[in-house]
């Protein structure tokens, strides 16, 4: 693979598995600096020490539900790198977030508890809010910049049973579009990314993975995005602003624009 990131510093919330972990894997393979950020702890820890295989990694702890912690890393990034060129807010939770687990399947809205709701809504709504209000201004003083925020299919949004996470993440979808038209003027681009279906990862229970093999349902690998992350990443993006792209179909939103990117 070629180095075409060298010299480029992207920073992906919720690095340490699932889809960020694979996404900082392609991007350092391509040449970029990345750090991954998500809770303190050996998933973090176990993380970095794999990805530095791969290139020149940093982990930062931090989680995006605290303004103090996000705060703090964006001053540390400021202090420790040249410039910041990307950020990937990927970092969510879902069916694992506390108090979902022990729902029985088809639960009414009613029974999840409302620390859940709460949880959901702090991580992947107001965390996004976070962490662009902190991250987006040392891209803005550069004149320079890519903002992307990792959300899911439309479908999922408003699709029965998705109560609190399919709302969680149209709020953010909508908070990102406004940052876009805010911030294009700024040199910095804001997209959106999905996988385009369920994909293989951490937030998923067993039982539901297990649900998706038996009915023969497609499940996603959590390399999915990995190509359009990279294009997001690349100077063949320049411009683009306000998109979302569907890692499944990125394939063919490219051939649509008659865009050329491996
Ligand atoms: N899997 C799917 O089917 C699917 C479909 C559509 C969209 N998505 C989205 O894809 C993104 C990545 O999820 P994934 O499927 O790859 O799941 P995952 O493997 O569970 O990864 C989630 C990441 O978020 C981090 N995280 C969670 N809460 C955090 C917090 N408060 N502060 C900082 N980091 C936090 C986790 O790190 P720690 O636990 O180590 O802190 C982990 O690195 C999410 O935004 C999710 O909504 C997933």
């Amino acid at each position: 693979m070629s180095e075409s990131l060298k010299g480029s510093v992207i920073l992906i919330t919720g690095g340490s598995s699932g889809m960020g972990y694979e996404m900082a894997k392609e991007l350092l393979c391509r040449g970029a600096s990345v750090i991954i950020t998500a809770r303190a702890g050996r998933r973090l820890d176990e993380a970095e020490k794999r990805l530095s295989e791969f290139g020149g990694v940093g982990a930062i702890a931090m989680d995006v539900t605290s303004e103090e912690s996000v705060r703090a890393a964006a001053r540390w990034v400021e202090e420790n790198y040249p410039r910041l060129d990307m950020v990937v807010s990927n970092a969510g939770i879902g069916g694992n977030a506390p108090g979902m687990e022990g729902l029985p399947p088809g639960h009414s809205f009613w029974d999840i508890p409302l620390r859940s709701v709460r949880a959901v809504m702090d991580t992947n709504l107001v965390g996004f809010f976070i962490v662009a209000a902190s991250f987006a201004p040392l891209m803005v003083k550069n004149r320079r910049g890519a903002l992307v925020y990792v959300s899911t299919s439309d479908a999922t949004m408003t699709r029965k049973g998705q109560l609190p996470y399919g709302p969680s993440k149209a709020g953010a979808e909508a908070m990102a579009r406004i940052m876009a038209d805010e911030l294009r003027d700024l040199g910095v681009m804001v997209n959106i990314i999905c996988p385009g279906g369920f994909t293989d990862t951490s937030m998923a229970s067993e039982s539901t993975k297990e649900f998706f093999r038996k009915n023969n349902m497609p499940v996603l690998p959590p390399t999915v995005m990995n190509r359009a992350i990279a294009f997001l990443a690349s100077p063949e993006s320049a411009g683009i602003c306000g998109e979302k792209l569907v890692g499944r179909d990125f394939g063919q939103w490219l051939a649509r624009r008659g865009i050329s990117f491996s």
